[in-house]
């Protein structure tokens, strides 16, 4: 993105406003779907309607005499792949679009049509028909966990002595159950791609990584990577489903070798639950057990998620509890099932949100059994160094977030007696569930450019998806060079930029951030040296004094060797306070805190909108969000946000989200911590420890809908 900012204001207390809000709220910031380029083409997806099987037979002949149609593509007639024959590409595992007569699961993309107008396109694809040879498919995990695999990557983790709850003078043995989510950020997926030469290809696409999407577009074309450009300056929302490359944008390269045209090709919603991965369905067992007086003898986790029939995914929904609590006994079991889905993908918090929702609900049963206050138990487990690799933090304030968010909440007004709170009709519940997430920092290449006029300039390759990424940049740079923002502006989004890693995994702050400050660092001794070693910030004016139109620096950043002498993790706590209508089984949040030990707070506005954007998240999962199957076709039936529902305005309390706002002294300069994944981990089990609360109920298949109360 290129951002100028035009206000002179001084940053308010509490942190920086967007420095792309005004280009988001007024239509000026440009996503990948909306370049006008010259000679574009339309490109629409037809999804195959069984869930296993092959076929038999394609009829595309009607859509290539539709009007305006340029060529239908299936696998009869594409361009070969190269990147598909070879092994070790990133196109490994991916699902081979139009590379055969193979069918893994309902919607698998089987023709792509491209033509002159989208709507053309649209009606064209409707006249695609196929036959198929139809074979009995499995889309239901819950039938199919006898199926379970330990995957290649996974291994049983035991500490201590296994099973060893079992033994504990109290305990609980419970299943929990998380339905498939689908992210849904507000922008469809949606790629434009242009062939600028038989080896060079510009593609303006919606990704998370610049430079992975450059790197596996290569891969799977065989080009040179500086071959192919990749420019996403502005990206809405992602939460994870852009972390890779999908087949529909290998499907608008290829076709746009076939037309010689660019190809622009946007998902459409239904295309959005079926093409870009989503939180898998997840089975759980937790037995937990502990001493009369609520010390920890040992924890069991097992879990089951589902993955496709061609590839597999997995994700880290058992690490939570060999990390979480101090407890001298815990074995975790990890095993993915195939099914006739499209492969799930990382979705914010990714495993780690699955499993504390087991883990952080299975806490709150022992709470009652014990008679424990859920806060006092958790404190009394507290752990002091980490128990899986037993170093020492580099910093954990996790104790500081629980106080803070009590208080707040009005946790002194719980009653450890489920039921007993009414008001106006209404029974009234709190709950609280905790998170965790490793705190990152990998390299990032930044250069900072000092003009003339006195305008810094900052480039990288990283994209900011929302979390404010830019903003942070900025918040940094100003105070490193004592402008003010007004002066600065960031190119972001475009593979020419110096590398940057993917937006993901809670990193970028600490990585990109680190960058800047370096970037800073470098520079401001550059001028130093311009000024016989003197400190100065009249940066216009010995430029001007040497006669320089600019003074610039690249400066690579990375983590240094002192990193591996900590366990370093971002923390938080969340607490909800929730009003149950017993006669209706209609659940209200009525009040949301979330408190994060994310380090030092960068840039509080757009870190607090982090933090409520991830418990809105959590919310709508033990509330609303769920992917229904119809198993005997195995295809979706709510693939519409009409029908999926998620969290509305209306659904969402005030969140307040608070900080500790302690540097980690040892992570990276700032002090920085990430707060993407641990703003949503957690949030669910604090729900549903809430509903508990209030109605006595224990939901364990979520999400928490009425008729599960009355
Ligand atoms: Mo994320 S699930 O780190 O995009």
């Amino acid at each position: 993105m290129k951002i100028e900012i035009t206000s002179m204001m001084p940053p308010p207390a509490d942190g920086m406003s967007r420095v792309d809000g005004r280009l988001k709220v007024t239509g000026a910031a440009k996503y990948s779907a909306e370049y006008n380029i010259k000679g574009v083409t339309y490109g629409v997806m037809v999804g195959s309607t069984i869930a296993k099987g092959s076929i038999k037979a394609i009829d595309t002949k009607a859509a290539e005499h539709a009007p305006g149609v340029l060529t239908v593509i299936t696998y009869l007639n594409s361009p070969k792949v190269p990147g598909y024959q070879t092994e070790n590409t990133a196109a490994k595992g991916m699902l081979k679009i139009f590379y055969d007569d193979k069918i893994y699961f309902n919607g698998q993309p089987i023709a792509l049509v491209v033509a002159d107008t989208y709507e053309r396109a649209l009606y064209a694809a409707s006249l695609v028909k196929a036959d198929y040879n139809k074979e009995q498919h499995q889309t239901e995990l819950k039938s199919n966990l006898n199926n379970g695999v330990l995957p290649y990557s996974s291994k049983d983790y035991v500490r201590g002595q296994e099973d060893a709850y079992k033994s504990a003078p109290v305990k609980i043995e419970q299943e929990y159950i998380l339905p498939t989510e689908v992210h849904n950020p507000m922008e469809l997926h949606a790629i434009i791609a242009r062939w600028d030469a038989d080896d060079k290809i510009t593609v303006w696409d919606k990704t998370q990584g610049i430079k992975s999407t450059q790197k596996s577009i290569a891969q799977a074309f065989k080009l040179p990577p500086d071959n192919v450009q990749v420019t996403a300056p502005f990206v809405g929302g992602a939460f994870g489903a852009a972390l890779r490359t999908w087949p529909h944008e290998i499907a608008a390269v290829l076709a746009a070798k076939v037309v010689k045209r660019p190809v622009k090709l946007v998902l459409s919603r239904a295309d959005m639950f079926t093409s870009v991965g989503y939180r898998p369905y997840t089975w759980q067992k937790i037995g937990i057990g502990a001493t009369a007086d609520g010390k920890l003898v040992g924890i069991t986790h097992d879990a089951t998620g589902q993955t496709s029939a061609y590839e597999d995914f997995t994700e880290g929904v058992v690490n939570i509890s060999q990390l979480m609590y101090a407890s001298p006994n815990v074995n975790t079991r990890y095993k993915i099932v195939s099914l006739n889905v499209n492969t799930p993908t990382p979705m914010r918090g990714p495993g780690e949100a699955t499993g504390a929702y087991a883990l952080e609900s299975a806490l709150d049963e022992l709470s009652y059994e014990l008679n424990i206050d859920p806060i006092d138990l958790r404190m009394r487990n507290y752990a002091q160094t980490d128990p899986l690799s037993g170093k020492p933090y580099s910093s954990k304030f996790l104790n500081d977030a629980y106080k803070l968010g009590a208080d707040k909440i009005g946790w002194s007004e719980r009653s450890q007696k489920p039921g007993s709170v009414t008001k106006d009709g209404w029974l009234v519940g709190y709950g609280m569930g905790a998170g965790m997430f490793g705190a990152y920092r990998s390299s990032a290449t930044v250069t900072a450019r000092m003009m003339a006029d006195g305008t810094l300039i900052l480039q990288t390759g990283v994209t900011d998806i929302g979390p404010g990424t830019g903003t942070a940049m900025v918040s940094i740079a100003s105070e490193m060079m004592g402008i003010p923002g007004a002066k600065i502006r960031v190119d972001l989004g475009d593979s020419s930029l110096p590398p940057s890693p993917t937006q993901g995994g809670s990193q970028i702050t600490a990585t990109v951030g680190s960058a800047v400050y370096d970037a800073c660092t470098e520079l401001k001794d550059k001028f130093k040296q311009l000024n016989n070693g003197a400190d100065s910030a009249d940066y216009v004016g010995l430029l001007k004094q040497h006669n320089l139109p600019q003074l610039e620096v690249t400066t690579l950043s990375k983590n240094g060797p002192e990193m591996g002498k900590y366990a370093s993790y971002s923390w938080s706590v969340h607490f909800i306070q929730v009003f149950v209508n017993p006669a209706t089984g209609v659940v209200k949040v009525n009040k949301a805190v979330s408190v994060a030990d994310a380090g030092h707070i960068v840039s509080p506005k757009t870190a607090a909108s982090q933090i409520k954007g991830g418990s809105v998240m959590g919310i709508g999962m033990a509330l609303m969000e769920e992917v229904v199957i119809d198993h005997r076709y195995g295809r979706l039936v709510n693939n519409n946000l009409a029908d999926y529902h998620m969290p509305v305005h209306a659904d969402i309390p005030q969140v307040e989200a608070l900080f500790v706002n302690k540097p980690d002294p040892n992570l990276n300069p700032m002090g920085a911590k990430g707060m993407g994944e641990i703003a949503t981990i957690g949030v669910a089990a604090a729900v549903a420890n809430a509903v508990y609360n209030a109605t006595g109920k224990r939901i364990r298949e979520m999400p928490i809908t009425p008729d599960k109360l009355i």
